[in-house]
């Protein structure tokens, strides 16, 4: 057994780095098949940029003059290689005025060979390197932007996917336009204040669990159901998505999966009668944190949480989330969650971030301070165009600087290269929910995906 499913997932890995050295360009074809099932209904859109109707700028074709000085013509092209995403409507190509200058962000494919297309923007979700734009120009720096977790693309948490990147916006800190708050729109989100206790007391006495599950996607790489069938042997949970279901929500609309992540005030009501809630996201990722973990906050309610190893540190205090982790069994935290429910006093003392001055994490409070983008804030930039003027930036500086080195080779070095480290997309190797590897029987789902990606890395099936 024990060469079994952990060898395998070794392998996978093996033959992914043996891969990406094969060829020039990057690894070809990891996606026939299986991507359907890794599309995660329920962590759909809270705060997905709203319609890029009304961003910045012009519309103007690439060429057309722009009204003073420059020439949009001379300005650096940023080409949107992930077509969907393109933030700007309607037409092909915009003209976007960034804090360093202008440049042109376009989706236009037949720019990809010109001299002036400096970057090529990517869409984790969709980057497929069997449509990777190659060869690859030397010219060119290649930006993803991907927010979700490697379970939508998970080429991209090994050092060889993301180090096909110069820059990135991931969920990390590390990258180099980081998206790590994107769940979380500001202070006011977590101060809101809680339902009286007495409510909840209410929502007890009628049969309620101290804990809400609501999950829908089950067989995901943090095999978080796992645990949670576990813990539920210790203390009564009220799960109601499709993943160990033992209750309905109240009404169809509201069983409706496509509700579910939503800000919906019924939903919301309905989720704020209890005073726990477990957030276990789909992944284990430093900085990977989602709607799963804000929304009890800002319910009033303690999340009980699995997911960024790194989560302490964007906490608003050192006593407002229960960590799964810092107990060494199912049955020890079930005692904790029962003790803090029948202890009024000390459940409160986690909701105290709420009262004023409460929040004092200053990182926190200084990430949301200096982010310049907004999330559903009409008043900032979406960070969809908040990317793409970082970009525009960083380009239009190493045009500066490449000018400098042609001007004065002798003083003036050549600008050094930028490579995505592997630090931007830092998710472990999955382990089990609950238990070990060797206790998985092989025919568990919790396996398959790792054992059907070995086989579709191998550079047999690219060449
Ligand atoms: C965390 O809380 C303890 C008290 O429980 C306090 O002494 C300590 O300073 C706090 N640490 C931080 C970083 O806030
Ligand atoms: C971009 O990254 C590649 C490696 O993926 C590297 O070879 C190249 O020099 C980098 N380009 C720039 C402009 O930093």
């Amino acid at each position: 057994m024990a060469a079994g499913p952990t060898g395998v997932v070794l392998a996978a890995l093996g033959v992914l780095s043996v891969c990406a050295a094969c060829s020039s360009g990057p690894v070809a074809e990891g996606e026939a098949g299986g991507e359907a099932e890794w599309a995660e209904p329920w962590d759909g859109a809270v705060f997905r940029p709203p319609s890029a109707l009304g961003s910045v700028g012009v519309v103007r074709d690439p060429g057309t003059p722009r009204p003073g000085r420059e020439e949009a013509g001379d300005l650096p092209v940023l080409l949107w290689w992930s077509p969907g995403l393109f933030p700007h409507f309607p037409g092909d190509s915009e003209l976007i005025e960034c804090a360093r200058g202008a440049c042109v962000a376009s989706r236009d494919r037949r720019l990809q060979r010109d001299s002036r297309t400096r970057a090529l923007l990517f869409y984790g979700t969709d980057f497929r390197a069997s449509d990777a734009p190659l060869p690859r120009l030397a010219h060119q720096s290649w930006a993803l932007l991907h927010e979700e977790s490697p379970l939508n693309n998970f080429l991209l948490s090994h050092g060889p996917g993301i180090r096909l990147f110069n820059l990135t916006s991931t969920f990390s800190r590390h990258s180099d336009y980081p998206l790590s708050l994107q769940w979380l729109p500001g202070t006011g989100y977590l101060r809101r204040p809680a339902p009286p206790l007495q409510e909840r007391a209410e929502w007890r006495r009628r049969g309620y669990a101290p804990l809400l599950y609501l999950q829908s996607h089950c067989d995901v790489p943090a095999d978080r159901d796992r645990y949670v069938r576990e813990l539920m042997r210790y203390i009564p949970v009220d799960s109601y998505g499709k993943c160990l279901q033992n209750r309905e929500l109240p009404t169809a609309r509201l069983q409706d999966t496509a509700t579910a992540t939503t800000e919906d005030p019924e939903l919301l009501a309905f989720l704020s009668r209890y005073k726990f809630h477990l957030a276990l996201e789909n992944a284990i990722c430093n900085d990977y944190m989602t709607e799963k973990l804000w929304r009890p906050m800002h319910l009033g309610a303690v999340p009980v949480y699995r997911g960024s190893p790194s989560v302490r540190d964007w906490m608003p205090n050192n006593h407002s989330i229960i960590l799964i982790d810092d107990f060494e069994s199912p049955q020890k935290l079930a005692e904790f969650i029962d003790f803090l429910d029948k202890n009024d006093e000390e459940y409160m003392k986690y909701l105290a971030y709420k009262q004023p001055g409460g929040i004092t994490n200053q990182f926190l409070l200084d990430s949301l301070k200096h982010r310049e983008w907004g999330v559903n804030d009409p008043l900032l930039p979406n960070y969809l165009n908040g990317f793409e003027c970082f970009i525009c930036d960083h380009e239009l500086a190493r045009l500066d600087a490449e000018k400098a080195h042609a001007a004065s080779p002798g003083d003036i070095p050549v600008p050094k290269p930028h490579i995505a480290q592997p630090s931007h997309m830092d998710c472990p190797m999955p382990t089990p929910g609950f238990g070990s590897v060797e206790e998985i029987p092989e025919n568990d789902r919790f396996l398959w995906p790792y054992i059907e990606k070995s086989r579709t890395y191998s550079c047999a099936t690219v060449q």
